[in-house]
């Protein structure tokens, strides 16, 4: 069986790290096709829109989108549709991907690129869990008018609604305790129940949803405490779920735990595991085209989408052996090169990891 792969490499760095990823697809000699797409600031120069139809085509006819990064400074004063960011978020809503998966993992080589105290991160291997599809992102009503009541009565206002229907709450939760199931089993939802309806109703959901699961210890975090304990004793946590807005602050707190970004894949999928994988990082424009950008996010990502589309954890371990390996061997792009390693591009980053899959045992 063929997989199909979407390629959409987007803005800034995002064709060069994308570049690195498909060779290394490429070097597990299995049956893979791609298409490609323009998207982001590159689809609007091309077609005038961040995510036409042209490109939701090539996805639709895939099995998995593996996305590079959209943005651009220069597209900041565009109106807020025809933004760079509206692709990922139109791309999210067209295929329905609710379950968002970004894994914070400290490589052993990597615990001085931390900020923290190495023995506060050694070893950490997080799971943060966001819902992808709801929330505040897109719950309706949402606009600018004349402020009805209240002291400001009459006065112009701006509103967005945080919303989450039954549903929406059961399906991330049986995606959380699933994979709570298969790592540490233990389980914390970030709320704000204190405060808001939505997260009240989130938590008593979690609650429900967790007599399914026994063998899972459930607890619950305030979201303002779990930004504290992700830095004051992050490995206390093994997966966390939480809702669109919290998932979105909190992954990236959780990404710089490990130093760096550069190195953070991600998975958001759907009902049906189709999925979309890119890096945690953006198109980091100041250092496009320069070759210098850390493609192992990407790479990392390739090999999540081996795991959870196609159903090939012996591939995607074979990727992620190799991306050790090259740590191990001292190689380091800019992002996260220290004294006594050597520094490395881009494309010789992805080629380190090709030689590595080469080097080793070849899957079938
Ligand atoms: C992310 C990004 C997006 C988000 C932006 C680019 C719309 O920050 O994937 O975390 O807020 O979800
Ligand atoms: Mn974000």
């Amino acid at each position: 069986m063929t997989l199909k792969i979407a390629v959409l490499p987007g803005d800034g760095i995002g064709t060069e790290i994308v570049t690195q990823a498909i060779a290394v697809l490429d070097a597990l000699s299995l049956p893979l096709e791609y298409g490609h797409a323009p998207v982001g600031g590159a689809a609007y120069e091309a077609h005038g829109h961040p995510l036409p139809e042209s490109t939701l085509e090539v996805c639709r006819k895939a099995d998995a989108i593996l996305f590079g990064a959209v943005g651009d400074w220069k597209y900041d004063s565009l109106e807020r549709k025809l933004r760079p960011e509206q692709a990922i978020l139109g791309l999210r809503k067209q295929f329905g991907l609710f379950a968002n998966f970004r894994p914070a993992i400290l490589y052993p080589e990597l615990a001085n690129a931390s900020s923290l105290k190495p023995e506060v991160v050694a070893g950490l291997d997080i799971l943060i869990i966001r819902e992808l599809t709801g929330d505040i992102y897109f719950g309706q009503p949402r606009g600018r008018r004349e402020s009805p009541d209240g002291e400001f009565a009459g006065a112009p206002e701006a509103f967005d609604t945080m919303r989450y229907s039954r549903p929406e709450v059961e399906r991330i939760a049986h995606v959380a305790f699933g994979a709570a199931r298969k790592r540490g089993k233990r389980l914390t939802s970030v709320d704000k129940a204190n405060v808001l309806e939505t997260f009240q109703f989130w938590k008593d959901i979690m609650i429900e949803v967790s007599a399914q699961y026994p063998d899972v210890a459930l607890d619950h975090m305030y979201v303002d405490n779990a930004a504290m304990q992700l830095v004051k004793a992050p490995k206390k946590f093994d997966v966390i779920v939480t809702g669109n807005m919290f998932g979105d602050i909190l992954s990236d707190e959780a990404a710089m735990l490990t130093g760096s970004i550069g190195m953070l894949p991600s998975a958001s999928l759907n009902a049906r595991n189709f999925g979309l994988y890119e890096p945690s990082h953006g198109s980091a424009p100041d250092i496009a085209g320069k070759g210098v950008a850390n493609p192992l996010a990407t790479i990392l990502s390739a090999a999540m989408m081996l795991r959870y589309t196609f159903n090939r954890p012996d591939a995607a371990d074979t990727i992620e052996s190799a991306v050790k390996s090259v740590l191990a061997q001292g190689l380091r792009t800019a992002d996260i090169f220290e004294a006594g390693t050597t520094k490395v591009g881009t494309a010789e980053m992805g080629a380190a990891v090709v030689s590595a899959i080469k080097a080793g045992k070849t899957i079938s």
